[in-house]
């Protein structure tokens, strides 16, 4: 009996898909398709996959071409597959040609003329209307989202705004994207959506100010500097029926979505401590070194090292004690945030002109979990025990620079409904955020005072 293999997401099933299962079955007796894991499809760079993978599996199994029906959920899968089933044939569309044939030394691969004028990516991009996003703040971070944009389907950046004229200018000049210095209302008008990234103290207006004028929110952390204020917003989002977002990417990374699994699924025991930092030199005279109202080590990276904390052991702490040191303008150029919960403890530090080492560690009563820095763009980690030759390496492909695309696919997905709850970063966790920034502001306030 000849066995035959092909694999593929099959992502809203079209009769390309259908041709390559025909011919893949008459190429032998016996047709294994894998289909991929949404998981896998994120860690390979493909993001917004439409169907479910149950959806994506009964498609091919209506199509009466396939004899069994496996997952694709890992790089390097192909290999062991070929040799578990005892395969003889490998195919694929002809879009991949060259890219398997170092499986020939373990059967035949074969590369079959694709469909012409048809795929998944031209479905989505066709029945998802595209999101048209304007970003707020033209600063550092702009032009990275708008480079980061691209790799997303779906999502389209149309225009700008910054009211300050000198850098609105040379933003619309450099990216071609037209950039308002004032008259936000008519910005808004065509835009379904905006991602806030001007300076700290503007976030919430401009937040308030999108929500209700109906449009989707994507804002850089730290959204608000109160509890109540957070609160507000995620209430006028919903009273409004639409998305809002703080945009703290690590919750959306593929491999930190991994690390909450494997620490929360027992392979460490209970949970006891975490501690995660985040911290960098900077520039001298940069905004979130002298900025000591709204900016500085906690405001600008508290947010990460809280987000594995409340992702782990809950918002629900008995108590948080902060300290911080001090530079000369009363700005924090550390900032050390303890939690003390029923049965574990956890800290977050920040650093900005004072480095430390990124690492996160989460320690449990049989063993920890490491992961290196930067673990924020948490590309792996390890399981570590007593026995210091037993470790559990866990690798997480990770696609770009920095993360940012897996957080706008996310947005992108739930704008058009897709994906289902919340639970990557819900409001409660980004509203508990909020009120630690509130106490840590109250704290620097009295410090700063003093200095007076
Ligand atoms: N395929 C094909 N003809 C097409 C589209 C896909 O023969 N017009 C083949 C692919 O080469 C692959 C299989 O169908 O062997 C599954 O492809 P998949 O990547 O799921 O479909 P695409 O439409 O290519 O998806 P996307 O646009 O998301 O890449």
């Amino acid at each position: 009996m000849k066995k035959v293999i092909t694999y593929g997401s099959f992502d809203l099933f079209h009769e390309g898909h259908y041709q390559l299962l025909r011919r893949a079955k008459e190429l032998g007796d016996y047709l294994i398709v894998g289909v991929t894991t949404e998981h896998f499809d994120r860690m390979r760079g493909k993001l917004n996959l439409v169907d479910p993978i149950k959806v994506r599996m009964d498609n091919v199994w209506n199509t009466g071409f396939a004899d069994e029906i496996i997952v694709e959920d890992h790089e390097g899968q192909k290999i062991e597959d070929i040799q578990r089933y005892g395969i003889d044939i490998f195919t694929l569309g002809s879009d991949w040609v060259g890219r398997f044939d170092y499986l020939n030394q373990y059967c035949k691969v074969i590369y079959l003329p694709r469909t012409a004028g048809i795929s998944s990516s031209d479905i989505r991009n066709r029945t998802q209307k595209i999101v048209r996003i304007g970003i707020i703040g033209t600063g550092r971070i702009a032009p990275r989202f708008l480079k980061e944009t691209s790799y997303v389907s779906g999502i389209e950046v149309t225009e700008a705004y910054n009211p300050e004229e000198e850098s609105a200018e040379s933003f619309e000049q450099k990216y071609q994207i037209k950039t308002w210095t004032d008259h936000f209302d008519d910005f808004l008008k065509d835009l379904e959506a905006v991602y806030v990234a001007s300076p700290n103290e503007t976030h919430s207006e401009y937040v308030r100010k999108a929500l209700q004028a109906g449009k989707h929110v994507l804002c850089e952390k730290p959204m608000t500097f109160t509890y109540a204020e957070a609160v507000e917003l995620y209430e006028l989002a919903k009273e409004k029926k639409v998305t809002l977002m703080e945009g703290i990417r690590t919750a959306y990374l593929p491999g930190f979505q991994q690390l909450l699994s494997v620490a929360k699924g027992g392979a460490i025991g209970e949970i006891c401590d975490v501690e995660a930092c985040f911290s960098r030199l900077g520039v001298p005279g940069s905004r979130e070194m002298t900025d000591y109202k709204y900016s500085g080590a906690f405001l600008e990276y508290g947010s990460y090292g809280m987000l594995p904390i409340f992702k782990l052991l809950g918002k629900d702490y008995q108590d948080v004690q902060m300290e911080s040191v001090y530079g000369e303008n009363g700005i924090d150029v550390f900032t050390k945030v303890q939690f003390r919960y029923e049965n574990s403890l956890a800290t977050a530090k920040a650093g900005a002109g004072v480095k430390s080492e990124g690492e996160l560690i989460i320690a449990g009563t049989k063993g920890y979990i490491l992961v290196p820095s930067p673990w924020w763009l948490t590309r792996g980690f390890d399981v570590r025990y007593e026995d210091p030759g037993k470790v559990d390496h866990y690798e997480a492909t990770f696609s770009g620079l920095d993360g940012l695309r897996y957080e706008i696919s996310e947005f992108v997905s739930k704008i058009n409904g897709i994906g289902g709850h919340d639970y990557k970063l819900t409001a409660e966790e980004s509203i508990a955020m909020a009120d630690v920034v509130e106490k840590f502001m109250i704290k620097r306030r009295d410090h700063q005072r003093g200095l007076e």
